[in-house]
């Protein structure tokens, strides 16, 4: 199964596996709308490479939810004692303990080929953003060379970056507007937004 898998690999994640170019992790991390003050969700955080990249962006008055299937990806990331507000929890993304509408944007680095049921997981994501808020999917690897990858270990075979006109219905098919996919050479980033931009919350009639 995926979470011993991935249970299996925490403690040497970072030393072989991780992504060590800060460089890429950075400009990746400016590509994302994240805002200072906002809440974030960053699924599938693993050993929280991209974690520290994302808390620069909230700054102070944010938060991020760091979210991980795996417990022991989890205490890696979190034996690390980053600086800003983050809190830990495991789930999976496809049935989320958390409440809808609190997230100004949903983030899965790296994370978004292994979720199983992906229009599913791309629901839950939905209902945890407000109103305006953002998901990002993103790699900084090429669409083609995570999926070669994948396909060489037995384990995650399977798990495979969707080609564009699947990622776009995916994406529309849960509710998404403003759905953009880039591949470049060396990064792959897929956005969407839930509702448009600025806009304010449904109005909710209050009783009494
Ligand atoms: C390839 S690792 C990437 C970890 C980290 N983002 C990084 O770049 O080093 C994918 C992560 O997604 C997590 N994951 C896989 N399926 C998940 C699911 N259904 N819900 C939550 N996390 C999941 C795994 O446990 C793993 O930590």
């Amino acid at each position: 199964m995926l979470r011993t898998y991935f249970n299996q690999k925490a403690a040497t994640w970072d030393a072989t596996i991780a992504e060590k170019d800060t460089g890429k992790l950075e400009r990746m991390a400016q590509r994302l709308e994240i805002k200072p003050g906002s809440v974030v969700l960053d699924v599938g955080t693993g050993t929280g490479v991209f974690l520290p990249f994302i808390l620069r962006r909230t700054g102070d008055g944010g938060r991020v939810v760091a979210l991980d299937i795996a417990e022991e990806m989890l205490h890696m990331a979190r034996a690390k004692g980053f600086d800003g507000h983050v809190e830990y929890v495991q789930a999976d993304v496809c049935s989320l303990p958390l409440l809808g509408g609190i997230f100004d944007a949903v983030v899965c680095y790296s994370s978004f080929p292994h979720f199983q049921d992906k229009p599913r997981a791309l629901g839950e994501v939905y209902r945890l953003l407000k109103q305006g808020g953002a998901v990002f999917i993103c790699h900084t690897a090429s669409r083609d060379a995570i999926n070669g990858i994948h396909r060489s270990i037995p384990a995650v075979a399977n798990d495979l970056i969707p080609d564009r006109s699947e990622m776009e219905a995916m994406l529309s098919g849960v509710g998404f507007n403003d759905v953009e996919i880039s591949e470049g050479s060396d990064s792959y980033l897929a956005s969407a937004r839930k509702g448009r931009s600025g806009q304010a919350p449904p109005f909710v009639p209050r009783c009494g």
